[in-house]
Protein backbone atom coordinates (compact mmCIF):
# COMPACT_ATOMS: atom_id res chain seq x y z
CA UNK A 1 0.00 0.00 0.00
CA UNK A 2 2.58 2.44 0.96
CA UNK A 3 4.45 1.86 -2.43
CA UNK A 4 1.30 2.29 -4.27
CA UNK A 5 0.15 5.65 -2.30
CA UNK A 6 4.01 7.18 -3.15
CA UNK A 7 3.16 6.06 -6.64
CA UNK A 8 0.09 7.72 -6.43
CA UNK A 9 1.25 11.06 -4.79
CA UNK A 10 4.26 10.97 -7.92
CA UNK A 11 1.48 10.91 -10.13
CA UNK A 12 -0.59 13.64 -9.06
CA UNK A 13 2.26 15.93 -8.73
CA UNK A 14 3.95 15.15 -12.19
CA UNK A 15 0.34 15.79 -13.00
CA UNK A 16 -0.14 18.84 -11.46
CA UNK A 17 3.68 20.25 -12.48
CA UNK A 18 2.34 19.45 -16.38
CA UNK A 19 -0.84 21.31 -15.74
CA UNK A 20 0.55 24.69 -14.60
CA UNK A 21 3.20 24.65 -17.39
CA UNK A 22 1.77 23.30 -20.24
CA UNK A 23 -2.40 24.00 -20.09
CA UNK A 24 -3.22 27.58 -20.20
CA UNK A 25 -6.27 26.46 -19.20
CA UNK A 26 -5.19 24.76 -16.02
CA UNK A 27 -6.61 27.48 -14.25
CA UNK A 28 -9.14 30.09 -15.01
CA UNK A 29 -8.90 32.59 -17.70
CA UNK A 30 -9.86 36.51 -17.34
CA UNK A 31 -12.48 36.80 -20.10
CA UNK A 32 -14.14 40.32 -21.31
CA UNK A 33 -16.79 39.52 -23.10
CA UNK A 34 -17.66 44.09 -23.65
CA UNK A 35 -15.92 47.14 -22.55
CA UNK A 36 -17.26 46.96 -19.09
CA UNK A 37 -17.69 42.97 -18.38
CA UNK A 38 -15.35 40.55 -17.11
CA UNK A 39 -14.84 37.32 -15.46
CA UNK A 40 -12.75 34.35 -14.24
CA UNK A 41 -13.65 31.32 -16.68
CA UNK A 42 -12.98 27.71 -16.51
CA UNK A 43 -11.86 26.19 -20.13
CA UNK A 44 -15.55 24.55 -20.15
CA UNK A 45 -16.97 27.98 -19.67
CA UNK A 46 -14.88 29.57 -22.52
CA UNK A 47 -15.95 26.53 -24.43
CA UNK A 48 -19.40 27.12 -23.53
CA UNK A 49 -18.96 31.09 -25.35
CA UNK A 50 -16.96 29.49 -27.95
CA UNK A 51 -20.35 27.23 -28.68
CA UNK A 52 -22.65 30.37 -29.10
CA UNK A 53 -20.09 32.41 -31.14
CA UNK A 54 -20.04 34.77 -28.33
CA UNK A 55 -17.51 37.21 -29.40
CA UNK A 56 -14.52 38.03 -26.03
CA UNK A 57 -11.33 38.55 -25.78
CA UNK A 58 -9.04 36.82 -22.58
CA UNK A 59 -7.10 39.28 -21.28
CA UNK A 60 -5.14 37.04 -18.83
CA UNK A 61 -1.71 37.65 -20.00
CA UNK A 62 -2.15 40.79 -21.60
CA UNK A 63 -3.75 43.07 -18.54
CA UNK A 64 -1.10 45.63 -18.70
CA UNK A 65 -1.82 46.25 -22.39
CA UNK A 66 -3.27 49.97 -22.43
CA UNK A 67 -4.26 52.64 -25.34
CA UNK A 68 -0.79 54.66 -25.64
CA UNK A 69 -2.95 57.20 -27.73
CA UNK A 70 0.15 59.29 -29.12
CA UNK A 71 0.83 56.16 -31.08
CA UNK A 72 -2.45 57.22 -33.28
CA UNK A 73 -0.68 60.59 -33.80
CA UNK A 74 1.85 58.73 -35.94
CA UNK A 75 1.37 60.66 -39.72
CA UNK A 76 -1.06 58.50 -41.50
CA UNK A 77 -2.64 59.19 -45.16
CA UNK A 78 -5.06 60.30 -46.29
CA UNK A 79 -4.69 60.28 -50.07
CA UNK A 80 -3.17 57.29 -52.61
CA UNK A 81 0.12 58.92 -54.12
CA UNK A 82 1.40 54.88 -55.51
CA UNK A 83 -1.22 53.81 -58.29
CA UNK A 84 1.39 53.36 -60.29
CA UNK A 85 3.57 50.79 -58.14
CA UNK A 86 -0.10 49.35 -56.63
CA UNK A 87 -0.78 48.48 -60.05
CA UNK A 88 2.18 47.12 -60.99
CA UNK A 89 2.43 44.51 -58.50
CA UNK A 90 -1.59 43.82 -58.82
CA UNK A 91 -0.66 42.79 -62.45
CA UNK A 92 0.97 40.20 -60.88
CA UNK A 93 -1.68 38.37 -58.34
CA UNK A 94 -2.73 34.78 -59.40
CA UNK A 95 -4.59 31.79 -57.63
CA UNK A 96 -2.35 29.52 -58.24
CA UNK A 97 -0.91 29.93 -54.54
CA UNK A 98 -4.18 30.79 -52.68
CA UNK A 99 -5.73 27.61 -54.02
CA UNK A 100 -2.87 25.31 -53.30
CA UNK A 101 -2.01 26.55 -50.26
CA UNK A 102 -5.57 26.51 -49.58
CA UNK A 103 -6.56 23.26 -50.32
CA UNK A 104 -3.88 21.59 -47.86
CA UNK A 105 -4.11 23.74 -45.19
CA UNK A 106 -8.13 23.00 -45.00
CA UNK A 107 -7.04 19.25 -44.78
CA UNK A 108 -5.39 19.04 -41.19
CA UNK A 109 -8.62 17.90 -38.61
CA UNK A 110 -8.72 21.30 -37.33
CA UNK A 111 -6.12 23.77 -36.60
CA UNK A 112 -7.03 24.50 -33.01
CA UNK A 113 -4.30 26.88 -31.35
CA UNK A 114 -4.22 24.34 -27.83
CA UNK A 115 -2.84 20.83 -29.26
CA UNK A 116 -0.87 19.78 -31.71
CA UNK A 117 -3.26 19.83 -34.80
CA UNK A 118 -2.59 24.16 -34.57
CA UNK A 119 1.15 23.07 -33.56
CA UNK A 120 1.61 21.06 -37.01
CA UNK A 121 -0.53 23.54 -39.06
CA UNK A 122 1.36 26.21 -37.76
CA UNK A 123 4.48 24.36 -38.37
CA UNK A 124 3.37 23.64 -42.09
CA UNK A 125 1.93 27.33 -42.45
CA UNK A 126 5.69 28.69 -41.56
CA UNK A 127 7.74 26.06 -44.09
CA UNK A 128 5.01 27.17 -46.79
CA UNK A 129 5.47 30.58 -46.74
CA UNK A 130 9.26 30.41 -46.38
CA UNK A 131 8.92 27.86 -50.02
CA UNK A 132 6.36 30.34 -51.61
CA UNK A 133 8.94 33.91 -50.70
CA UNK A 134 12.31 33.14 -50.31
CA UNK A 135 14.76 34.73 -49.05
CA UNK A 136 12.81 36.93 -46.62
CA UNK A 137 13.42 37.07 -43.03
CA UNK A 138 10.02 34.98 -41.72
CA UNK A 139 9.81 33.75 -38.28
CA UNK A 140 7.43 32.15 -35.70
CA UNK A 141 6.08 33.98 -32.59
CA UNK A 142 6.22 31.42 -29.54
CA UNK A 143 3.11 31.97 -27.09
CA UNK A 144 2.29 29.69 -23.65
CA UNK A 145 -0.11 27.58 -26.15
CA UNK A 146 1.14 24.98 -28.74
CA UNK A 147 0.67 26.78 -31.89
CA UNK A 148 3.08 29.76 -32.68
CA UNK A 149 2.16 33.08 -34.43
CA UNK A 150 4.30 33.90 -37.99
CA UNK A 151 5.96 36.97 -38.80
CA UNK A 152 7.24 37.56 -42.22
CA UNK A 153 9.12 41.04 -42.67
CA UNK A 154 10.34 43.23 -45.05
CA UNK A 155 13.17 45.79 -43.83
CA UNK A 156 12.04 49.42 -44.80
CA UNK A 157 14.65 51.48 -47.28
CA UNK A 158 14.76 54.40 -45.05
CA UNK A 159 12.09 54.49 -41.90
CA UNK A 160 12.65 51.35 -41.05
CA UNK A 161 11.38 51.51 -37.38
CA UNK A 162 8.15 52.23 -38.50
CA UNK A 163 6.30 49.24 -38.70
CA UNK A 164 3.32 48.35 -41.22
CA UNK A 165 1.20 45.21 -40.18
CA UNK A 166 -0.70 43.27 -42.63
CA UNK A 167 -2.29 40.27 -40.82
CA UNK A 168 -4.97 37.57 -40.59
CA UNK A 169 -5.40 33.92 -37.98
CA UNK A 170 -4.19 30.95 -38.99
CA UNK A 171 -6.43 28.42 -36.70
CA UNK A 172 -9.49 26.74 -37.08
CA UNK A 173 -12.17 25.53 -34.80
CA UNK A 174 -15.49 23.52 -34.22
CA UNK A 175 -17.49 25.43 -32.13
CA UNK A 176 -18.95 22.56 -30.65
CA UNK A 177 -15.63 20.31 -30.01
CA UNK A 178 -12.39 22.28 -30.23
CA UNK A 179 -10.21 19.79 -29.71
CA UNK A 180 -10.83 16.95 -32.00
CA UNK A 181 -13.83 18.13 -34.34
CA UNK A 182 -13.35 18.67 -38.06
CA UNK A 183 -12.83 22.52 -38.76
CA UNK A 184 -11.74 22.88 -42.23
CA UNK A 185 -11.89 26.44 -41.43
CA UNK A 186 -11.80 27.53 -45.18
CA UNK A 187 -13.07 31.24 -45.22
CA UNK A 188 -12.36 32.01 -41.28
CA UNK A 189 -9.86 32.35 -41.86
CA UNK A 190 -7.86 29.99 -44.43
CA UNK A 191 -9.30 32.75 -46.82
CA UNK A 192 -7.59 35.78 -44.83
CA UNK A 193 -4.07 33.65 -44.28
CA UNK A 194 -3.50 32.86 -48.33
CA UNK A 195 -4.77 36.34 -49.11
CA UNK A 196 -1.54 38.01 -47.09
CA UNK A 197 0.43 34.86 -48.09
CA UNK A 198 -0.35 36.44 -52.11
CA UNK A 199 -0.20 39.98 -50.81
CA UNK A 200 3.45 39.03 -49.74
CA UNK A 201 4.33 36.94 -52.77
CA UNK A 202 3.57 39.45 -55.50
CA UNK A 203 4.76 42.11 -52.82
CA UNK A 204 8.43 40.95 -52.94
CA UNK A 205 7.87 40.02 -56.64
CA UNK A 206 7.07 43.51 -57.38
CA UNK A 207 10.46 44.60 -56.27
CA UNK A 208 9.10 47.42 -54.49
CA UNK A 209 10.61 48.88 -52.01
CA UNK A 210 8.84 50.93 -49.09
CA UNK A 211 10.63 53.61 -47.04
CA UNK A 212 8.95 51.60 -44.25
CA UNK A 213 8.88 48.08 -42.91
CA UNK A 214 6.36 46.04 -43.99
CA UNK A 215 5.65 42.92 -41.72
CA UNK A 216 2.70 40.10 -42.79
CA UNK A 217 1.30 38.30 -39.53
CA UNK A 218 -0.33 35.01 -39.30
CA UNK A 219 -1.87 34.87 -35.68
CA UNK A 220 -2.33 31.84 -33.25
CA UNK A 221 -5.24 31.59 -31.33
CA UNK A 222 -7.58 34.00 -32.69
CA UNK A 223 -10.97 31.76 -31.41
CA UNK A 224 -9.56 31.59 -28.29
CA UNK A 225 -10.23 35.08 -27.12
CA UNK A 226 -7.34 36.69 -29.73
CA UNK A 227 -4.48 34.90 -28.01
CA UNK A 228 -1.85 35.27 -30.48
CA UNK A 229 -1.93 38.98 -31.60
CA UNK A 230 -2.38 40.30 -27.81
CA UNK A 231 1.22 38.46 -26.91
CA UNK A 232 2.11 40.13 -30.94
CA UNK A 233 0.98 43.72 -29.90
CA UNK A 234 2.08 43.50 -26.52
CA UNK A 235 5.21 42.96 -27.50
CA UNK A 236 5.06 45.37 -30.36
CA UNK A 237 3.51 48.13 -27.39
CA UNK A 238 6.65 50.94 -27.76
CA UNK A 239 7.13 49.87 -31.64
CA UNK A 240 5.89 52.19 -34.39
CA UNK A 241 3.08 50.57 -35.99
CA UNK A 242 1.59 53.00 -38.52
CA UNK A 243 -1.56 51.05 -39.30
CA UNK A 244 -2.75 47.21 -39.31
CA UNK A 245 -5.17 45.99 -41.86
CA UNK A 246 -6.62 42.30 -40.81
CA UNK A 247 -7.91 40.23 -43.25
CA UNK A 248 -10.63 37.74 -41.11
CA UNK A 249 -12.71 36.32 -44.00
CA UNK A 250 -12.40 37.29 -47.59
CA UNK A 251 -13.80 34.36 -49.48
CA UNK A 252 -18.13 34.87 -48.91
CA UNK A 253 -19.58 37.24 -51.45
CA UNK A 254 -23.12 38.51 -50.44
CA UNK A 255 -25.55 39.88 -52.78
CA UNK A 256 -24.68 42.06 -54.32
CA UNK A 257 -20.44 42.07 -53.48
CA UNK A 258 -19.63 44.47 -51.14
CA UNK A 259 -16.31 45.10 -49.12
CA UNK A 260 -17.83 45.55 -45.04
CA UNK A 261 -16.09 48.32 -43.60
CA UNK A 262 -15.87 47.50 -39.50
CA UNK A 263 -16.57 50.74 -38.15
CA UNK A 264 -16.09 49.72 -34.07
CA UNK A 265 -12.75 48.97 -32.50
CA UNK A 266 -10.97 50.73 -35.64
CA UNK A 267 -9.77 53.83 -36.19
CA UNK A 268 -11.39 56.43 -38.54
CA UNK A 269 -8.70 57.58 -40.52
CA UNK A 270 -7.03 54.42 -41.50
CA UNK A 271 -10.76 53.49 -42.63
CA UNK A 272 -10.90 56.53 -44.87
CA UNK A 273 -7.86 55.28 -46.35
CA UNK A 274 -9.29 51.93 -46.74
CA UNK A 275 -12.11 53.29 -48.35
CA UNK A 276 -10.72 54.40 -51.32
CA UNK A 277 -8.00 51.84 -51.56
CA UNK A 278 -11.00 49.26 -52.31
CA UNK A 279 -12.51 51.90 -54.61
CA UNK A 280 -9.38 52.88 -56.39
CA UNK A 281 -7.82 49.35 -56.72
CA UNK A 282 -11.05 46.57 -56.77
CA UNK A 283 -14.27 46.95 -58.59
CA UNK A 284 -16.58 46.61 -55.13
CA UNK A 285 -18.19 49.02 -53.33
CA UNK A 286 -17.54 49.86 -49.67
CA UNK A 287 -20.30 49.11 -47.02
CA UNK A 288 -19.90 49.96 -43.06
CA UNK A 289 -20.89 47.54 -40.51
CA UNK A 290 -20.65 47.30 -37.20
CA UNK A 291 -18.68 43.53 -35.99
CA UNK A 292 -19.13 44.13 -31.84
CA UNK A 293 -17.00 43.26 -29.31
CA UNK A 294 -13.52 41.18 -29.78
CA UNK A 295 -14.79 40.34 -33.29
CA UNK A 296 -11.08 39.92 -34.21
CA UNK A 297 -7.22 40.46 -34.31
CA UNK A 298 -7.96 43.80 -34.88
CA UNK A 299 -9.17 44.51 -31.47
CA UNK A 300 -5.93 43.87 -30.32
CA UNK A 301 -4.02 46.47 -31.51
CA UNK A 302 -7.01 49.17 -31.25
CA UNK A 303 -6.53 47.79 -27.47
CA UNK A 304 -3.26 49.30 -27.66
CA UNK A 305 -4.08 52.46 -29.74
CA UNK A 306 -2.92 51.77 -32.66
CA UNK A 307 -4.63 52.11 -36.02
CA UNK A 308 -6.25 49.38 -37.49
CA UNK A 309 -8.77 48.55 -39.83
CA UNK A 310 -10.85 45.44 -40.90
CA UNK A 311 -12.27 44.99 -44.33
CA UNK A 312 -14.60 42.28 -44.38
CA UNK A 313 -15.95 39.50 -47.28
CA UNK A 314 -18.97 40.95 -47.63
CA UNK A 315 -21.63 43.82 -45.61
CA UNK A 316 -22.93 41.19 -42.83
CA UNK A 317 -21.54 39.77 -39.77
CA UNK A 318 -23.07 36.57 -40.41
CA UNK A 319 -23.05 36.35 -43.46
CA UNK A 320 -21.23 32.93 -43.70
CA UNK A 321 -23.16 30.20 -41.35
CA UNK A 322 -20.91 27.71 -42.16
CA UNK A 323 -18.45 29.08 -39.83
CA UNK A 324 -16.79 27.13 -36.64
CA UNK A 325 -18.05 23.96 -38.69
CA UNK A 326 -16.72 20.91 -40.80
CA UNK A 327 -19.26 22.99 -43.32
CA UNK A 328 -16.53 26.17 -43.98
CA UNK A 329 -14.59 23.79 -46.68
CA UNK A 330 -13.30 24.52 -49.70
CA UNK A 331 -15.61 24.36 -52.34
CA UNK A 332 -17.23 27.27 -50.72
CA UNK A 333 -14.90 29.91 -51.39
CA UNK A 334 -15.40 32.07 -53.96
CA UNK A 335 -11.33 32.85 -54.94
CA UNK A 336 -12.09 35.65 -57.95
CA UNK A 337 -13.56 37.54 -54.56
CA UNK A 338 -10.89 36.23 -52.34
CA UNK A 339 -8.26 37.70 -55.31
CA UNK A 340 -9.70 41.37 -54.61
CA UNK A 341 -8.97 41.28 -51.18
CA UNK A 342 -5.42 40.58 -52.43
CA UNK A 343 -5.53 43.76 -54.35
CA UNK A 344 -6.57 45.39 -50.78
CA UNK A 345 -3.27 44.58 -48.82
CA UNK A 346 -1.36 44.79 -51.82
CA UNK A 347 -2.40 48.51 -51.85
CA UNK A 348 -2.01 49.28 -48.09
CA UNK A 349 1.30 47.91 -48.43
CA UNK A 350 2.57 50.13 -50.57
CA UNK A 351 0.38 53.01 -49.86
CA UNK A 352 1.00 53.11 -46.11
CA UNK A 353 4.15 51.59 -46.59
CA UNK A 354 5.54 54.73 -48.54
CA UNK A 355 3.42 57.83 -47.56
CA UNK A 356 5.24 60.90 -47.30
C1 LIG B 1 -0.25 20.34 -51.42
O1 LIG B 1 -0.20 18.94 -51.39
C2 LIG B 1 0.11 18.34 -52.64
C3 LIG B 1 -0.04 16.84 -52.48
O2 LIG B 1 0.72 16.38 -51.41
C4 LIG B 1 1.50 18.77 -53.07
O3 LIG B 1 1.81 18.20 -54.34
C5 LIG B 1 1.55 20.29 -53.16
O4 LIG B 1 2.85 20.72 -53.45
C6 LIG B 1 1.09 20.90 -51.85
N1 LIG B 1 1.01 22.35 -52.01
C7 LIG B 1 1.52 23.15 -51.12
C8 LIG B 1 1.36 24.60 -51.37
O5 LIG B 1 2.10 22.75 -50.13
Amino acid sequence: MKAVSILFTLALSASAVFAASDNIYSSKRLIKTSETEQQWLTEKQIFALIAQRKHFIDITDTQDLQPASHLVALPFPTTLTHQTQVNAAIGKISDVVPKSVLTNFTQFTNRYYNNNNGKTSSTWLLNTIKSTVPGIDVQPFAHRFPQSSIIARIPGTTKPNEIVVISAHQDSINQNNPSSGRAPGADDDGSGTVTILEALRVFVASGYKPARTVEFHWYAGEEGGLLGSADVVKAYQSKQVIGNIQFDMTGYPADPPAVGIVTDYTDATANSLVRSIVTTYTDLPTEDFACGYGCSDHASWNRAGFRSSLPFENQYLDGNENIHTSYDSLDTVDFPHLLKFVNIAVAYAIEVGDAK
